[in-house]
């Protein structure tokens, strides 16, 4: 999970591409990568190079997945020896971890949900060139040196076969004013899978941010009965990888 951010010093390079526009910092990763908004309608992401998916790994899936769904349109990325940066322009929508939907849970959770399944729906699995099955991510996971259980090397058989955002914390999905999802952000790792492989870590990431107790509401706005054991599965493969 990531948490909010406070006051934190502008890399150079993110002064730089800046070019004169004045910074806010609005969300800082556990990578120890922040991301800033510009007073000109732009968002620059910039953190260390990170080995799980690259600011060039999502600069590709966004401009795949923006031909059929809303989301960041990139304006310049890069990358040096040591840092990567991405240049997106403004959605005018708000996270759905932002203050105001903190404060209003059962909209925001409807809002991940059915912005979830609208994901789902609108990505067509046949077009997409990035895959995010389970030998993939234990593949990927293996070349971090993590070791995955072998109790979690067998994935259930797939339910649906969809394009997954595959970091379906809530929030990666922008509201907009009306409450209802607007478009998703952080697809770096977007790849087909399983939908359980989504909505598990969706939901879990409910208690997260709005605390216990929404688990199944974020479910029921995707449309579906929760499965248990996929749930389980993938929570598990989730925070083993
Ligand atoms: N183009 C954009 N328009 C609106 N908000 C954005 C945009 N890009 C990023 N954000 C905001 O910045 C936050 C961090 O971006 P994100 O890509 O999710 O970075 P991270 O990988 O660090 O989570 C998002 O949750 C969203 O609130
Ligand atoms: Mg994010």
């Amino acid at each position: 999970m990531s948490i909010p951010v406070g006051d934190v010093p502008v890399p150079e390079r993110v002064r730089t591409l800046a070019h004169g526009a004045a910074l806010t910092p609005v969300w800082r990763n556990n990578h120890g990568g922040v991301t800033f908004r510009t007073d000109d309608e732009r968002y620059i992401k910039h953190g260390p190079r990170n080995a799980e998916s690259s600011l060039a790994d999502e600069t590709v899936r966004l401009e795949w997945a923006g031909r059929w769904i809303l989301v960041p349109h990139v304006l310049e990325a890069g990358a040096d020896d040591t840092e990567e940066w991405l240049v997106t322009r403004a959605i005018s929508g708000e996270s759905a971890a932002a203050a105001r939907w903190l404060a209003e849970p059962a909209v925001a959770v409807r809002a991940v949900g059915e912005g979830l399944r609208a994901l789902h729906d609108a990505l067509p699995v046949e077009d997409c060139p990035f895959d995010w099955s389970v030998p993939s991510r234990i593949a990927n996971a293996a070349g971090r040196g993590i070791r995955i259980p072998d109790s979690l090397r067998e994935a259930p058989p797939i339910d649906r076969l969809v394009v997954c955002h595959a970091d379906a914390c809530c929030p990666n999905t922008l509201l907009g004013d009306d409450g209802r999802w607007l478009a998703h952000v952080d697809l770096g790792l977007l790849g087909t899978g399983d939908r359980w492989g989504d909505i598990a870590v969706a939901s879990m990431s409910t208690e997260w941010n709005y605390g216990p107790g929404w688990e199944d509401a974020l479910i029921e706005a995707y449309g579906v009965e929760p499965d248990r054991d996929r749930v389980t599965y993938y929570r598990d493969l989730w925070n083993a990888t």
